[in-house]
């Protein structure tokens, strides 16, 4: 058997992930600070694999810790980077965070790879890093455009430090994936997205708001170039993304070369827009999600969607589950958290 690491491991791609990779007979060793995420989300990969991952509660930004933690298992083949922090917002007003965040921890694992004999990393990367792509669908090809916010520029950089590590430490192999919008929830509804107060991101708002925790959701802007002026995205269902590191692992593990660096875009290749998924969400889980149209949001693009034809074709992957499926577990997700909070509160 072999083992992987999976840092941010109890986080929304995360979880998602290890549940996945424990499916297809790997050891896991998850490494979690719990900065964003719950302890509890290890019962929920347990309920749904039978298998309790190993768990450390260590900031990757701790380097000695790091060593210490890594020292203790001699069976680790790769790691799986998730750990980082991902708000658009937060990161404009707190940079600093973001920097010392993002890049210290990847710094740090890349510094301790060799030391270990750890020779695989793959790492969370995001569509973010073409910024308005000129030709659509994107390719792995399309230049990278000048990031519009330190999360943003986190990626590019972290993106650049990967590709430098590996041409002068060629033990090392990576392969950078580059998600597009993950959304959904495990098909059991045991492990999900746990957003950190009032959601950013479009599923997790129009879930709540169709659960009455929100009186509306706001619809940022109706006068784009695109066929309904609202902006176009690929959303990718998380379990689809998931089984793609499991892919992506696979497949650094069968290769023979060493310092191989892979880039792959992680998305379906359908772009939907903002109206069209409320619209869906709405009639597949037959809920109503009040909303009203407001101004743009800083900083978002107008439409951005994927050329994936790389990771078919290398990794042997697709994104194919149907979007009512992926909508309906939306929404069985947000049902389990409301029982969840009738639970707590009835105590
Ligand atoms: C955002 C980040 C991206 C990051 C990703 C992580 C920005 C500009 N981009 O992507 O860098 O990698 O999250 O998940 O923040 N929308 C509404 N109302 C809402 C929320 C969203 O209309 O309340 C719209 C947005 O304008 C956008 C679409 O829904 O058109 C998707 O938004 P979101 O889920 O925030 O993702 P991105 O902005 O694509």
């Amino acid at each position: 058997m072999s083992r992987i690491v999976v840092t941010g491991g109890t986080g929304y791609i995360g979880s998602h992930t290890v549940v996945e990779l424990i499916q297809s007979g790997f050891d896991i060793t998850i490494i979690d600070n719990l900065s964003n995420s719950e302890i509890e989300v290890l019962s929920g990969i347990e309920r749904i694999t039978g298998v309790r991952p190993d768990f450390e509660n260590i900031d990757c930004t701790d380097y000695m810790n790091l060593d210490k933690m890594l020292e203790k298992y001699t069976d680790i083949e790769g790691i799986i980077h998730f750990a980082a922090s991902k708000s658009v917002g937060e990161s404009v007003q707190n940079p600093l965070l973001y920097y010392h965040n993002n890049i210290s921890s990847l710094i740090n694992l890349l510094e301790l790879m060799p030391k270990h004999n750890i020779r695989h990393i793959v790492f969370s990367s995001s569509c973010t890093v073409y910024g308005q792509p000129d030709h659509m669908p994107v390719n792995e090809n399309a230049p990278i455009k000048p990031a519009l916010s330190p999360y943003g520029n986190t990626k590019q950089i972290c993106e650049e430090i990967i590709r430098d590590t590996i041409h002068a430490t060629p033990q090392i192999n990576a392969t950078i994936l580059r998600y597009f919008n993950p959304i959904g929830a495990h098909p059991t509804a045991l492990i999900g997205e746990l957003p950190n107060g009032i959601p950013n991101n479009l599923l997790p708002f129009i879930t709540q708001t169709a659960a009455g925790l929100r009186s509306e959701l706001r619809v940022f802007g109706n006068d784009y170039d695109t066929p309904d002026g609202s902006c176009i995205r690929d959303y990718i269902y998380v379990v689809d993304l998931a089984k793609a590191h499991v892919a992506a692992l696979q497949h650094m593990l069968a290769g023979k070369k060493n310092g191989q660096l892979d880039y792959y875009n992680l998305g379906t290749g359908r772009g939907l827009s903002v109206l069209e998924i409320l619209d869906m969400f709405q009639k597949v889980n037959d809920v109503k999600v009040p909303y009203k149209i407001v101004e743009r949001r800083e900083g978002d693009i107008e439409q951005v969607w994927a050329d994936s034809s790389k990771a078919n074709k290398e990794l042997n992957w697709k994104a194919d589950t149907p979007l009512e499926d992926i909508l309906r577990s939306c929404w069985q997700w947000e049902l389990h958290l409301k029982e969840r909070r009738e639970q707590a509160q009835a105590q």
